[in-house]
């Protein structure tokens, strides 16, 4: 693609041209997006470029072993792999509120970077995956009081003190447009055409006190819910899918017993960019049978529901 060719060599000239000599580093969160920004950097200025992963506890099943392989094995990029989930886990039990969870989690990414950047002598720049949409939705609304739709960790959420530069090579970027840069940069097609997924991971797929009992549950359900769209051929048609763990249980009935487990709610949407979303119209057969699974297979969840919202008024996430 002419256009996407020419996006990539004038964003690896502006990143030399403001990075120079000094080291960067990155971010990655397993999506998408840091990814890309993680290889258009490292295609510009090579080992000035480390890579930190941090693992705070909330992403899914496999998630942190998979994107370590990938980058080690597909790329020669430094990559530092920093299990921080008792830190970010311990900070937030008991916490409830939505905006409360999401400002811990910036605070302690914010901390964890500051640490590796500390390590890393030279190192002046902080990368991040910040899309256009990630840019709009997080400025305040002009003319009325100041009010956020919701803090994006990864924007504007950089204190002074921490004394990095950002770099943002995707600010200018939709979605879409992101996948196709990725493509052009060789990422595998398997990884591109994952769905995003948030900074603040199963934190906001977690509504209410986020326990390791409900974490280990939501892993659980999220990855036959996933399968279940794997194997009926829908992934790709999708823009996101998940399960969210409700901060409810319910009553059922199993064999000869009452079960007393946690309900939970399929969430999955078509969107072009993440702004506006349409609930995805799975089968009444799909739906019935992934129920049957994920209550059969997932031990602690005995109510499955599917949430037809779509955005606006909701939001795609939960939280
Ligand atoms: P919402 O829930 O606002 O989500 O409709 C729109 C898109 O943004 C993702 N999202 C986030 N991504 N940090 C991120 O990197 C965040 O704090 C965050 N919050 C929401 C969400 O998964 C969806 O793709």
């Amino acid at each position: 693609d002419w256009t996407m060719g020419a996006y990539r060599e004038e964003a690896i000239r502006l990143i030399r041209e403001q990075v120079g000599d000094k080291k960067v580093i990155c971010g990655l969160s397993g999506g998408v997006d840091s990814s890309v920004a993680a290889v258009l950097i490292h295609e510009a200025i090579g080992d000035q470029l480390t890579c930190v992963f941090v693992d705070h506890g909330l992403l899914r099943k496999n998630e942190a072993e998979e994107v370590v392989a990938m980058f080690r094995d597909n790329y020669n990029i430094p990559l530092i792999h920093a299990d921080e989930s008792d830190l970010f886990l311990g900070e937030l039990d008991g916490q409830s509120d939505p905006e409360t969870k999401r400002k811990i989690i910036g605070k302690l990414f914010i901390d964890v970077f500051q640490k590796h950047a500390d390590s890393i002598d030279g190192a002046e720049f902080l990368a991040q995956g910040t899309l256009y949409p990630d840019v709009i939705e997080s400025v305040s609304f002009s003319g009325g009081p100041s009010v956020t739709i919701k803090s994006h960790h990864n924007v504007g959420g950089l204190p002074e003190k921490m004394g990095l530069k950002l770099v943002e090579p995707l600010r200018e970027l939709f979605k879409d447009e992101v996948r196709e840069l990725g493509r052009e940069l060789g990422l595998p097609d398997s990884f591109i055409g994952r769905h995003p997924f948030p900074g603040p991971g199963l934190a906001i797929r977690c509504p209410g006190e986020i326990t390791r009992e409900k974490l280990a549950i939501l892993r659980e359900a999220d990855a036959v819910y996933i399968d279940q769209i794997r194997k009926h051929g829908l992934y790709d048609e999708i823009w996101q899918a998940f399960v969210a763990i409700l901060p409810v249980r319910t009553v059922g009935v199993m064999g000869d017993g009452r079960t007393y487990d946690f309900a939970c709610a399929l969430r999955a949407v078509t969107s072009v960019d993440g702004m506006t979303a349409d609930y995805f119209p799975f089968s009444h057969e799909f739906l019935g049978e992934t129920a049957t699974r994920i209550i059969n297979e997932v031990k602690g969840i005995n109510r499955v529901t599917y949430d037809v919202t779509s955005k606006p008024p909701g939001t795609i996430e939960w939280e």
